[in-house]
């Protein structure tokens, strides 16, 4: 079973409580969006398995630890997950960037695709699924069924605010899948928008409300 983290670190519980605040300009909330994800990736690449390597300091040689391969893949589902890219690659300048569209219907409010675009050895690749909202979680899992129908088999998913309805399904439907989290909110309302939330991501990353 895939494992929930959700991180505590101050930097990232701070940050969290500003992208949320009304009041936080698009400037200040595309910003804090790839700040937050910068230190996610941090938390979340702790992971990644290392290996020995023989090298030579200008003392002597010796053996250092060194990731095994630069074979990380970000997808951010469109459009909202595109905030978090840029802190991904500060940190992991060499992966590669994969891109799925959805969009919530809003009647039904079920996932609609309407673009996707993968690394050709995305099979090879650990994938890092972004976005910043899991709110019934239907979005995330289609993503990732998507994913994985093209191949890749070493998938987690990165959120900033999740409601445990999509923490569940999510769960239910992609029980392989790591899932890391900024802030565990408390439920879902009428609109399927989490409560308490911080509103439309992508319309606050974009100014488009
Ligand atoms: C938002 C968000 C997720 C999805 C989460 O995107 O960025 O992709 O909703 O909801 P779910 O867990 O219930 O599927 P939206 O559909 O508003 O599209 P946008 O990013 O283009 O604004
Ligand atoms: N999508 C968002 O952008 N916000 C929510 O609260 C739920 C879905």
């Amino acid at each position: 079973m895939g494992k929930v983290y959700v991180f505590d670190h101050p930097l990232i519980q701070h940050k969290t409580a500003m992208i949320r605040k009304i009041e936080t300009s698009v400037k200040d909330f595309r910003e804090l969006t790839k700040e937050i994800a910068m230190l996610m990736c941090y938390e979340a690449t702790r992971y990644l398995p290392l290996m020995d390597v023989e090298i030579e300091t200008p003392i002597c040689a010796t053996k250092v630890k060194m990731l095994q391969g630069e074979d990380i893949a970000i997808v951010p589902i469109l459009r909202a997950g595109l905030g978090m890219v840029d802190g991904m690659l500060a940190l992991v300048p060499n992966a590669k960037v994969g891109h799925i569209g959805l969009y919530r219907d809003p009647e039904t409010h079920r996932p609609v695709e309407y673009y996707c675009k993968l690394p050709s050895d995305i099979d090879r690749r650990q994938v890092f699924v972004l976005d910043p909202m899991l709110a019934t979680g239907g979005s995330a899992a289609a993503s990732i069924d998507f994913i994985k129908a093209r191949g890749a088999r070493n998938v987690s998913f990165m959120c900033i605010i999740a409601a445990p309805e999509g923490i569940a399904l999510l769960q239910g439907e992609h029980p392989d899948v790591d899932i890391f989290i900024a802030a565990k909110d408390e439920s879902l309302n009428d609109h399927a928008y989490i409560v308490p939330g911080l509103g439309d991501a992508g319309d606050r990353l974009y100014g488009t409300r």
